[in-house]
Parts: structure tokens; C-alpha cells; sequence
């Protein structure tokens, strides 16, 4: 390798100017749906039309009994805390590490998210998650971070042993298995994210999964007052005259977003295929870089690949600092390769720190985190550098040029530091 860095004035690795990767995927089929839902309806206030086949489509690709679509991910995890009666005071042990919506939720039920330190892949530790169970454990929450599953296995057996109830934020992992089993089926109920880039997007919505009688209900009464509370909870039901105002809330999602996502739907095991095959490459080429460690995945474990996560081993490149290498990553075009953000440890967050200005006598005040307190996700947080994947064969050439950006530093670390 003779080039010189882009951050010292050579050529860049990647010349075709970004974004490089762009999502959910839009093509003429989308847009022929989104124009016929234009016309057909743009309120759907019962289960009929769009929302009822963007159901009908969930519940047969998870195998679930009821998917019930919401306005946003963070929506869906409101519902599915309230419908497993996580009531005021009520402890949910949630990872540390993950998107904030995942816990937040909490503080408006009067319940308090409960901490437990993660993974240096950023998944829940099932190995401390007893150490934090009290007489006021309900439930563990996991994420499954990036899209790699979780050990639900282990995680399971733990709870089942202390009577908890297992809850899901599959945010990151439409479609991801263990032996077989999709993710989101593992527990009493689960909550999905539509937003943006996840991957089964519809812009904005969410969605939450469970083949539970009670938990359906619930979730109808708390997100979809009025008219589906009307005709989808049973006569005689104790929630049944509860109908016409629900919980309060209404937490529909947009008929238009509905149709991306049950566009979207059909073509996710097509999409999760592709980023298979690119990942392959992709972790076959980053894990022999020095400086970089690959994420494993253990056998039989099947990520949707939201996001390929490298661990950056500064120790391995002379002591260079992560904010450069990343930098010299950005100026050789490779602008995809990310830092996480906002999905950050939840105890460096101001509303897990100080919650008491936000929800004054909430029964988290007695619970406050700082920074520090949960080693493991903290360090692997602020060591992560993170890929989106790619699912079309054209974007293999890409995805060799960032192999090769990545590369080039690695090999020249050394007129970085
Ligand atoms: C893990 C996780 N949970 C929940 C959410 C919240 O979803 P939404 O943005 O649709 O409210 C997100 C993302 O945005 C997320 O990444």
C-alpha cells in the first residue's frame, strides 16, 4: 500500500460522493402503493384496509396470534409496558446500553427502569441480571442491539425461575433468529420499531407482537381507542366499556406509512439474505485489520444486520485515538463508518441521571445513575465504530472500497498519531 491518507492530503479510497447507503429501500412498486392508499384512505380508524393486511403480514411472518401497529416504536413499547400491568413502583430490568425509548417509557407508568450492565457486544448480561432482581421485579426488557439477538435462551430460563415476565425491543431486529425461533417471540410480548432506518421500515410506526389474549386487549385500550376498541375487544370483556376512551391515548399509525411498511414486509428476507452475503465479506475482510475486532456470532444466531459493529483496539495501532481514526476513516470517503450516538449507555442520559425535574416523585428518584457505573457498556460503547450493510450485489464494490479505507489507516496508523 503506497497512497498516502486522505487526511493528509491523499486520494481518497471511496470517490463516489455519499450517502453511500440509503433507507428503507424505495422503488416504483412503493410508490405505486403509497399513490393507491393516497387515494383509498388516509385515516384508517378501525383494523381494516392497510392496517389490517400490515397486521395479517405480521402476525404470518413472526407466527404470532395478534400484531397490533402503533405510531412509533417508542408508542408500541408505552402499550406493551402498560398492557403487562407494569404498574406504578413496578422494577424492569432493561440493559444498560440500548436506545432510551426502549426504558423510557417507564417514567410515564410511574415505574422504574432498573440497569443491568451489558455485553461487550451491547446485549443485556444474562449473568447479572439475578444480582438486581427485589421483591418488585416484574419484568426484563432486552434489546437486541444492532440486530444481533440476544441470549433469550439463558435469559428466559432466568426469568422463568424468578416468575418475570419477558419483554422484547426488537427495534434493531425484524427478522433476526436463534435456532429458528424470530426474535420477538421469546417473550409475553413485543415491541418493534418502523422508524426510518430500521429494517422493516415505514418512515415512522411501530408495532407490538403477542400471542396473548390480555396483552391484545390491553394494547387496544391503551393505543387505538374508539373504534377498534369497539369492535376488537369482546362483548362482556371487563375492558369492554372502556371502548369509546380507551387509556387516554391514541397511538394509530399513518395509513401511508403502513403501506411502505407492508411493501417493505414482503421484501425483508430478500433484503436480510443480501446483508448477509455483504456482511460475510464484510467481517471475513474487517476482522484480519489490526486495530479492528469483528462482533462473533455464535452458531445458529442470525442478525438482521442493522448495524455491523467493529470493537477499535487502540492498543493495537500505537495508542491512536478512536475520534481519529474514525476521522481518517470520513476523509477517505468512507463516510457510512459511524460512532454510535444517541444509543448510548442510559446512565450518561440526563433523564436517568436527574429524573426527579422531569417526573417529580417519580419512584426512580432514589435510582439515579452516573457516568461510570455500568464499565462494560460504557467501555464498548466508546470503543464501537459501526457499518450499515448493504443488500445488493452492485454494492459489494463499495463495500471493498471501505475495506480498503479501513485498510490504509490501519497500515499508516502510525503518521496519524
Ligand atoms: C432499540 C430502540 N427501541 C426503540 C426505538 C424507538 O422507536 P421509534 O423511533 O419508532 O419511536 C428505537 C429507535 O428509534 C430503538 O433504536
Amino acid at each position: 500500500m503506497t497512497s498516502t491518507l486522505a487526511l493528509l492530503g491523499g486520494k481518497p479510497e471511496v470517490a463516489a460522493p455519499g450517502p453511500h447507503f440509503t433507507w428503507p429501500p424505495i422503488d416504483d412498486t412503493t410508490r405505486a402503493k403509497v399513490a393507491a392508499q393516497l387515494e383509498e384512505a388516509i385515516s384508517v380508524p378501525d383494523r381494516s384496509g392497510i392496517v389490517a393486511e400490515l397486521e395479517d403480514g405480521l402476525q404470518d411472518y413472526f407466527g404470532v396470534r395478534h400484531a397490533v401497529t402503533t405510531s412509533s416504536g417508542t408508542a408500541a413499547l408505552h402499550a406493551t409496558y402498560w398492557a403487562s400491568r407494569i404498574e406504578p413502583g413496578a422494577e424492569v430490568i432493561v440493559p444498560a446500553w440500548t436506545f432510551h425509548a426502549t426504558a423510557s417509557p417507564l417514567f410515564h407508568l410511574r415505574a422504574v427502569p432498573v440497569l443491568c450492565e451489558t455485553l461487550p457486544d451491547g446485549n443485556i448480561d444474562p449473568n447479572r441480571v439475578e444480582e438486581l432482581i427485589t421483591p418488585r421485579t416484574r419484568a426484563v426488557m432486552v434489546t437486541h442491539l444492532w440486530g444481533k439477538p440476544a441470549d433469550m435462551p439463558a435469559l428466559v430460563s432466568a426469568a422463568n425461575t424468578h416468575d418475570l415476565v419477558v419483554l422484547e425491543d426488537g427495534s434493531h431486529a425484524h427478522g433476526a433468529s436463534i435456532a429458528g425461533q424470530k426474535v420477538g417471540t421469546f417473550g409475553l410480548a413485543s415491541a418493534f420499531s418502523l422508524n426510518g432506518p430500521k429494517p422493516l421500515s415505514g418512515g415512522e410506526g411501530g408495532f407490538v407482537l403477542t400471542d396473548d389474549d390480555d396483552i391484545y386487549h390491553r394494547v387496544i385500550t391503551l393505543a387505538h381507542y374508539n373504534k377498534r376498541a369497539k369492535t376488537e375487544i369482546p362483548q362482556g370483556h371487563p375492558l369492554a366499556r372502556y371502548a369509546v376512551t380507551g387509556a387516554g391515548l391514541k397511538l394509530r399509525i399513518h395509513p401511508l406509512a403502513a403501506a411502505i411498511a407492508q411493501d417493505q414486509l414482503a421484501r425483508l428476507d430478500g433484503y436480510l439474505g443480501g446483508r448477509a452475503e455483504i456482511a460475510r465479506y464484510l467481517t471475513g475482510q474487517l476482522a484480519r485489520i489490526p486495530g479492528l475486532e469483528v462482533t462473533e456470532m455464535p452458531t445458529g444466531v442470525i442478525p438482521s444486520w442493522y448495524g455491523l459493529t467493529l470493537t477499535y483496539r487502540p492498543d493495537e495501532l500505537g495508542g491512536l485515538p478512536i475520534e481519529r481514526f474514525h476521522q481518517a476513516l470520513i476523509a477517505e470517503g468512507a463516510t457510512e463508518f459511524d460512532r454510535p450516538g444517541s444509543t448510548c449507555p442510559m446512565n450518561q442520559l440526563a433523564l436517568y441521571q436527574h429524573p426527579a425535574s422531569l417526573f417529580p416523585g417519580h419512584p426512580h428518584s432514589h435510582r439515579r445513575y452516573r457516568t461510570g457505573d455500568f464499565p462494560v457498556a460504557e467501555h464498548a460503547h466508546a470503543h464501537t465504530i459501526k457499518l450499515p450493510v448493504w443488500h445488493r450485489e452492485q454494492d459489494l464494490e463499495l463495500a471493498e472500497q471501505y475495506v480498503r479505507a479501513a485498510i490504509k489507516i490501519s497500515d499508516h496508523h502510525k503518521e496519524l498519531l
